[in-house]
């Protein structure tokens, strides 16, 4: 029975369109699934954007976040069903067999199942492209927590983790979603020899005077050892910033079980794009960044962010230490200490561990760098040496 015409097409009670082709081009599926899928965005915006106002950011995140997960872990559980059913193999990397996302609509560049984890990037989400149109990326991101929800309804032992989010600025979303366990354990034990060499930083912090409330900046602050020390040693507060989503996310784990969030704030950025006010800061740590975006560069990028009369405490390869006194000159930085550490207390603090307790491990594939920077201490000590500077601004 014809039920009449709908966008220019026409239906009967079945629902099919009475037209003479009955199958329809790709890019016009693609279309239809893309628009549905931004309709799907403007309804969360506008949900979300309602709960806010109502209830407030605090309380309004906690809820639209809620509500959020547990529509994740709907989708995730039915998920498990599926491949369970398919009897595939019920693995955290299995997750990309039989999602649900359609794949027309959405651009997946790439999918690498690895072992012990899978790689994800998408160039093109119909969703994210809505919400940066809307100018609403911050609501939009509170979606984005369905990713998590989903992987853990799917699979207990998932960690799932976005390390490039459009909405974040990034020119893609990338995720990684990896064996929790194992992780967990990689990133105990790289934390584990860390903490080794952290007698260090706090000889570099005790030559400055004592404050009452210091504001500290840790820039390049990876998962955040020395940081989450200095803040149990000291008072004030500390803003830990790296461009490393995966290490973030432990700091924040960290942060949380320490009981020092509320005096943390974690930022994903690069030191030459982060949005923090210039001169505002008592104290600069830069431990083992320096050698990586280069020292001229980097230095008066970290220089920026001190107050006159601020500390800037570096810690950085053992090279070319005239030139690097000629720059601190340049950037009116006194130097009012130097220590060096050699290749012996590299090794015997930090990579003899690292050696000792990958040893026991069963999935050696994981600790693929800290093998390669062991054989690289074995073969070429020199290499791994390194100096602290103690720094300050002056008031000029
Ligand atoms: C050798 S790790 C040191 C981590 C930490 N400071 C520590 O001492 O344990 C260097 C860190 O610098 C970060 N990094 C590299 N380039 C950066 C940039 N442009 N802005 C901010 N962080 C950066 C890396 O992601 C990495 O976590």
């Amino acid at each position: 029975m014809r039920l009449g015409t709908f966008a220019g097409k026409e239906f009967t009670e079945g629902g099919e369109i009475l037209a003479e082709e009955d199958v329809i081009k790709r890019e016009e599926a693609a279309l239809q699934v893309r628009q549905m899928g931004k309709m799907m965005a403007s309804l969360f915006y506008h949900m979300a954007k309602e709960v806010l106002s109502e209830l407030g950011e605090v309380r309004g995140t906690e809820l639209v976040g809620r509500a959020i997960k547990a529509y994740g872990s709907e989708r995730g559980e039915q998920h498990r069903e599926r491949v369970l059913a398919a009897g595939i193999e019920h693995l955290p990397e299995n997750y990309v067999e039989l999602g649900d996302l359609p794949y027309l609509g959405w651009d997946v560049e790439k999918v690498v199942p690895e072992e012990n984890k899978t790689h994800i990037k998408i160039t093109y989400c119909p969703l994210a492209e809505y919400w940066q149109e809307k100018g609403a990326a911050k609501i939009g991101r509170l979606y984005c927590g369905v990713d998590q929800a989903k992987y853990e309804a799917f699979h207990p032992d998932s960690e799932y983790i976005h390390l490039k989010n459009r909405l974040d600025g990034d020119e893609c979303c990338e995720m990684v979603c990896r064996q929790k366990q194992a992780m967990a354990k990689v990133k105990q034990i790289r934390d584990d020899c860390r903490k080794r060499l952290i007698p260090y930083t706090l000889k570099a912090f005790a030559e400055l005077p004592a404050m009452e409330d210091p504001q500290i900046l840790d820039m390049g602050c990876g998962s955040g050892v020395p940081a989450l020390t200095l803040l149990e040693t000291y008072p004030g507060r500390l803003w830990a910033v790296d461009t490393d989503a995966e290490s973030l996310e432990w700091l924040r784990e960290k942060a949380q079980a320490r009981n020092l969030a509320a005096r943390i704030n974690i930022i994903r950025a690069s030191l030459f794009d982060v949005s923090l006010p210039g001169e505002s800061f008592d104290i600069v740590l830069a431990e083992g960044m320096l050698n990586v975006v280069g020292f001229e560069k980097g230095l008066p990028a970290l220089v920026r962010f001190l107050k006159p009369g601020g500390y800037l405490i570096i810690h950085d390869e053992l090279t070319d230490d005239e030139a690097k006194q000629r720059i601190f000159a340049r950037h009116h930085l006194e130097v009012l200490q130097t220590f060096e550490l050699d290749a012996n207390v590299w090794w015997q603090g930090y990579f003899a561990c690292l050696e000792a307790l990958i040893q026991r491990e069963e999935t050696i594939s994981l600790y693929e760098k800290e093998l390669g920077e062991i054989s690289d201490i074995k073969n070429h000590p020199e290499q791994f040496c390194s100096v602290y500077h103690v720094l300050r601004k002056s008031f000029l």
